[in-house]
Order: C-alpha cells, then structure tokens, then sequence
C-alpha cells in the first residue's frame, strides 16, 4: 500500500486511479461495507446501461431488486464473505441489447474484516455472438407465419400486411426494434413465396466490416486486390431467392447507392470486374430505428428508402401488445418443455403482474431467454415463480412507478378483451386477488388478516374455502 503524507498527493493519486479504473476493459463495481457503491467505472456504465449518478452512493437494494434467493453475488460478499469465481450471466440492459459478462466477485478484507465486496466483469458479448451465428444448427431455424405467435389486434394487423407481401417480388422494408421478430417474418415471407424453393440468405450488414462488405454482398473478380479470387458475392449466390438485408442503415452511403442499382436495374458488378451481372433477387432489409430519423441523420440514403420500402412493415414493441405476454409465454414454456424433456405447467401470477409492468427492451426475445433461464433453473417444479426469474429482472429503473393495483389487475386479465366482464366478476376477481396479499402479507395468519379487512374470522374464511 502507498502511504500519503500530504493530502494533495492523496488527491492526485485517487485522480489517477480514476482514470486507469475507466480504461480498463472490464466493468468494475466496488461497494462499501454499508453496501453503496464506491466505484463504478466507465465499462460497467456500458454493460449494465446505467449512469454513474444513479448507481454510485446509492445503495444497491436500492437500485436493483433481489428476490429471496436470489441474493447478488456483490453482497454474498460484503455480507457471508462468499467469493464467486467466472459466474456466466446473460441479461438484457436498460437499452435492451442482450449482454453476455464472465463475473468474478470477491468480499475486501483488511485487518481481518469485510469492508467492502468487488465485483469484476468481463464482457464476452460479441465473442458468444460470433459462436451462436457461425453455429450452423443456430443459424438454420426455419420460420413460417405459424411460427408466428400473437393475438393482439397490433401484430394480427402486422400479420395480415406481411401476408399480402408474399405474392409479389417487391422489396420489403421491416422497421422494428430488437428481438421482435424482424428475421422470423422476413423468412415468413420469404417460405410462402413463390420463391420459397430458392434460396434465402441473411446477412447483417453491421457485422462485417465496411472494407469487407462490398466484396461479401457482389462478389470479387481475381486480381481486384491482393489475394482476390473469382468469386460471387452474396446476391448471386442468392439468385432467385430472397436476402435478408438486417441493418440497412449501417451501410456506408457509398454502398447504399451500390445497392440502389441493384433494385433499379437488377444488375450488379464484382470488384474489381469491368462488366456487370444480372440478378434476380427480392430484397428484404431490417432497421431498428425509426427510418425518417436516420435520413435526417445522413445514415439512410433518401432515395433506397423509397426503392426498399414499397412495402414496409412496422413490427410493434412487446410494450405495446402486452395482451399477447400470456399467449407468448406458455409457447415458450411449451417449447422447452419439448427441448428439455420437462413438464413445467404454469407461471406464478405475480410475474405475470411483474412482466406486465415490465418494458421489454429486448422484446420477445428477452421474454424467451427469461423462460428459458427460468426453466434451466427447474428441476422438478411445476410452476415458475421468482426464484427462478434472472437477476436483471432487479433493476429497479426498468419497472414503473407504481399502478394502482386495481388497474394492474384489470390489464393483466383483460387486456386483448378489454373491459368485457359483469362488474359482479370483476369485484369478485379483485376481492380474491386482495384477500391473498393482505394473507400472504400475515404469513397466512386469517385473525390478524380478518382484523386488517375488517371481516369476522368466519366471514374471511368462508371466502379463503370459496376461492380456494
Ligand atoms: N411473434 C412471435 N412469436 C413467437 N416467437 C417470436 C415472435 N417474435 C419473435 N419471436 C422470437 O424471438 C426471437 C427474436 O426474433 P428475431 O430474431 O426475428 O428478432 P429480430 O427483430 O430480427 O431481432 P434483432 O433486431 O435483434 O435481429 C426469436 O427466437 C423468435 O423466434
Ligand atoms: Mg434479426
């Protein structure tokens, strides 16, 4: 340990630890032993989406939640001394984009006490990413429009103009945010085509980078550049079929008008080649932005926006069709039960609520990888409850302020039939929903709870019988 003598070498040094802390590429989290956190350095920011201010002095209950058993392994630390080595957590953050981070969490001891717990984690994002996509057996799913799952009157609409697209050849632009289902109808469209027989080829155009790209997209010509070969890009490889264009708008401006002669006259030129090829390819591109935003912002050339979207699909949030969250989860829980051979039956009501107060940010595929995980957490249960939700679900600055639970209740039952039942169901709905909180919240006690209600111990039990 240095010793500082002057206060003023003290301050510089702690500088200096700052900025080294916030060059590291490892996210840092330190708490002190009141559980607030002390540090929190420039990489954690970007893993976990969060802003410095809200994390640091804040005490972490505070700003994540923890389910029972579920403590962070930050105060397993602070408080049992436990160290964890190379946990795997994979979790959406506050921007939705799905992290992947190898953790290390140890408790600080001096002088034979804890003082602290830190946290180190390393982020290994881009390197699962890279083994999930060259993965044949990942990369090969085959969508359909059955394989689309969805009763809100929202993506039914989207269904039925997807749909239409399927008779014709033209372009199709699809507009949505992560993970809600951009590449499952693109291939939708794609399989009830007539060109469903032919190839349908994916490429994410912000994956690859821009020296690379015009090479994979039209191919080569030997000699273009040291070590070229003759060979065809992606869109003669695609020749009849259809190709997936994800990220349109991170191509470069340059290649964007490459692309636009492409629609226009269905000709193509390799690099480095003096003549052109003609091709016959329907193109579908995705954006996760809104379109108009990124012409306004140089990204999106004005003209291919217009050529791509003849017909353009708008794929809603899950935020906005929270009616289809029941639907969509016993799908998955269906799914895995047939992939893992198990038998899990239901949901816990309370993460139903919990997920309809959530905002999704990684849509429907952060509601599937929550099922998963949950189920990867199962062995023999029938019924998911919060024990095994994922410890991202803790941050508390994703859920809402607090609704009126009456509301909560009638949006979680009644959403996609909004507002159809007698009022004399309804009431009774409520009052069997209440009647469980004011008991649960007495550990079962019915005397106490009876006394709360301001029911007689009969009355209160009569309707605990009634309702089961
Ligand atoms: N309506 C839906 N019904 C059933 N599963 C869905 C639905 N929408 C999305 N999914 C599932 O969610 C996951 C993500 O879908 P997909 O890859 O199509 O999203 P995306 O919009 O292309 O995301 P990204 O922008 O991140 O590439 C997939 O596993 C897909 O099967
Ligand atoms: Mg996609």
């Amino acid at each position: 340990m240095v010793e500082f003598k002057d206060p003023q070498h003290l301050l510089k040094f702690t500088k200096f630890y700052q900025h080294a802390i916030n060059e590291i590429d490892s996210g840092v989290h330190v708490i002190d032993e009141y559980g607030k956190t002390v540090i929190y350095n420039q990489k954690m920011m970007e893993i976990e989406a969060m802003h410095v201010e809200d994390v640091i002095h804040k005490k972490l209950r505070d700003v994540f939640i923890f389910f029972e058993d579920q403590e962070s392994t930050l105060l397993q630390a602070l408080y049992e001394g436990k160290t964890t080595k190379n946990k795997k957590q994979t979790y959406y953050n506050n921007k939705g984009q799905e992290i992947t981070t190898i953790n290390n969490t140890q408790p600080i001891i001096e002088n034979g006490k804890i003082v602290g717990a830190i946290e180190i984690a390393k982020d290994i994002t881009k390197l699962e990413k890279l083994i999930r996509e060259t993965n044949p057996i990942n990369s090969s799913t085959y969508y359909t429009f059955g394989s689309i799952v969805g009763e809100s009157n929202a993506i039914k609409e989207v269904i039925e103009q997807a749909k239409r697209a399927t008779r014709t050849s033209s372009s199709v632009l699809i507009v949505g945010e992560t993970g809600t289902g951009k590449e499952l109808f693109a291939q939708s469209i794609h399989h009830s085509s007539e060109r469903s027989n032919k190839p349908f080829i994916s490429q994410n155009c912000a994956a690859i980078p821009e020296s690379l790209i015009e090479g994979l997209l039209f191919g080569t010509k030997k000699g273009a550049f040291t070590g070229a070969t003759d060979r065809p890009g992606l869109f003669e490889q695609a020749n009849y079929g259809t190709i997936l264009l994800d990220e349109i708008n991170s191509l470069s401006i340059n290649l964007q008008a490459k692309l636009l002669r492409v629609i226009q006259e269905k000709s193509l030129r390799r690099v480095g080649d003096t003549k052109d090829t003609q091709v016959d390819v329907r193109i579908i591109a995705t954006m996760n932005e809104d379109p108009y935003q990124a012409i306004k912002e140089g990204r999106l050339r004005t003209d291919l926006y217009y050529r791509l979207s003849v017909v353009s699909i708008h794929i809603p949030p899950l935020r906005q069709r929270k009616g289809d969250i029941p639907l969509l989860v016993n799908t998955f829980i269906k799914k895995f039960n047939r992939r893992f051979q198990m038998d899990v039956r239901k949901i816990d009501e309370e993460i139903l609520r919990l997920f309809y107060q959530y905002d999704w940010p990684g849509n429907i595929r952060e509601l599937e990888h929550v099922i998963e995980g949950a189920m990867n957490l199962m062995i023999d249960e029938e019924r998911i409850d919060f024990s095994h939700l994922p410890s991202h679900f803790r941050n508390k600055t994703q859920l809402k302020e607090d609704i009126p639970e009456m509301f909560q209740l009638s949006e979680r039952k009644s959403d996609y039939r909004p507002f159809t039942k007698p009022l004399k169901d309804q009431l009774e709905e409520f009052e069997e929903y209440y009647i469980q909180k004011v008991l649960k919240q007495h550990n079962n006690n019915v005397t106490q709870a009876a006394k709360q209600l301001g029911l007689s111990r009969q009355s209160l039990q009569y309707r605990i019988k009634k309702f089961q």
